[in-house]
């Protein structure tokens, strides 16, 4: 059962080989002070950073650089981008990179102008933008995260050893994003397979929430049959378009709310993964497929006509003769083989875990109660020794 909601989202998207053709048009929208937001520098190796310099420069625009923001962007780097972008009395950020960058690129938009530390105001206490926000747009050159298309904005405080996101609304959504399946053929075999679970990850957990009929569960188990099928060919051959581009839409259809309509959701996978990567740095996919069949394992009793359902419908188990724990037990040994084929991360040890840390990860783990069973701290510590 839906019940009511408004559903809206802002985001203007240009799909394809020649959608960067489309940021001048784009570009006459803001003022001249562009902040120009990137990672660690592959979009200098690629000449995607030439191409957009170029544009920005043949629109009148005055750049000013944003660059080295890391991946699990930090609080530091946060504050540091707030200045630049306030000396700077930037008019629009542009952000060219992959999740972190975006997500960066927003935590920025919302920062710059807030009067107080954004960390407290909006990782903390989570409250709502009340300040000046400064339009974002995205050209995205990794696949995984839906940031281009949604408000998540997740931020690492190092000291304190928390991962945290805020979704924001719809003002904080990126105003357009450039999806150019192409731009994301150079991403490291490592990065590119952890985005791919991280888009199983997105689905799993709105999809694994509820007992009622409800038409998200048919959109995501079609999105989960399209990402299973592209991914096993672009883990073969990372240049097939057909496959990258497949992924690449159906990284923003997980996570851009759409699929969340009507459906309560779980996010605990998410909430344990981020707990690591803020002790391990880790990659964020890496630290969700380390942790999910443990969790799922764990939680299946307590959803078990919907695991049954997932199995038959995402992993073609046969179900005659079969118990519905036996049906359900099938369907994750099936996801399992597909997460060992595409090379994925099944513990949380090769991350860099050492046992003396597994209980600040469970501390550091919120715990939400959206899904089929809310966790105990307690809980939480057995999933992770079990993901060891
Ligand atoms: O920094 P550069 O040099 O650009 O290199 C990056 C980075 O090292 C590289 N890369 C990206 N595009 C490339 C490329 N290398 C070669 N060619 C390209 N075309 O890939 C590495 C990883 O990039 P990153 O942006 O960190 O990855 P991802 O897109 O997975 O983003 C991860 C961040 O997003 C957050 C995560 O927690 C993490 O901080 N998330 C954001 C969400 C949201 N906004 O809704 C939801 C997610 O669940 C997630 O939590
Ligand atoms: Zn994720």
């Amino acid at each position: 059962m839906l019940g009511n909601f408004m559903y809206s989202n802002p985001t203007k998207l240009y799909f394809g080989e020649d959608s960067l053709n489309f940021l001048k048009d784009e570009l006459k929208n803001y003022g001249s002070n562009v902040l120009l937001v990137y990672g660690g520098g592959s979009i200098k190796k690629t000449g995607l950073y030439d191409k957009v310099v170029q544009i920005l420069k043949d629109n009148g625009k005055e750049i000013f650089e944003d660059g080295g923001v890391m991946p699990n962007p930090t609080v530091e780097k946060l504050y540091e981008g707030c200045q630049r972008a306030k000396e700077n009395q930037v008019d629009f950020i542009l952000a060219v990179g992959g999740g972190s960058v975006c997500d960066y690129a927003k935590a920025v938009s919302v920062s710059t102008y807030c009067e107080e530390d954004p960390w407290d105001k909006y990782y903390l206490r989570m409250e709502d933008v009340d300040n000046k926000i400064i339009p974002v747009g995205c050209i995205l050159t990794m696949v995984g995260t839906g940031s281009e298309m949604n408000g998540g904005s997740v931020i690492t405080n190092t000291k304190s050893k928390l991962k945290i996101g805020h979704v924001f609304g719809e003002n904080v959504f990126p105003k357009f994003s450039i999806l150019n399946p192409v731009f994301t053929y150079t991403v490291p075999q490592y990065q590119m397979v952890a985005g791919f679970f991280d888009i199983m990850s997105h689905i799993l957990e709105q999809y694994f929430s509820g007992e009622d009929d409800n038409t998200s569960d048919y959109i995501m188990e079609g999105l989960l049959k399209s990402l299973i099928h592209s991914s096993k060919i672009a883990v073969k051959n990372p240049t097939d378009y057909e496959a990258r581009s497949n992924i690449m839409w159906t990284a923003t259809w997980a996570l851009n709310t759409l699929v969340a309509q009507g459906k309560s959701t779980d996010w605990m996978v998410h909430m344990i993964g981020q707990s690591i990567g803020a002790y391990t740095n880790a990659t964020h996919g890496m630290t969700l497929s380390a942790v999910s069949l443990p969790y799922y394992r764990y939680i299946m009793p307590y959803g078990l006509q919907k695991f049954k359902r997932y199995a038959i419908n995402v992993w073609d188990v046969n179900p005659q003769g079969k118990t519905d724990e036996e049906v359900a037990l099938e369907g994750l040994n099936k996801m399992e083989e597909y997460m060992k084929e595409l090379g994925l991360v099944m513990n949380i040890k090769e991350l860099g875990v050492t046992e003396d840390m597994i209980s600040g990860i469970a501390k550091g783990s919120f715990i939400l109660d959206g899904g089929y069973k809310v966790l105990t701290e307690e809980e939480i510590v057995d999933i992770l020794k079990k993901s060891f």
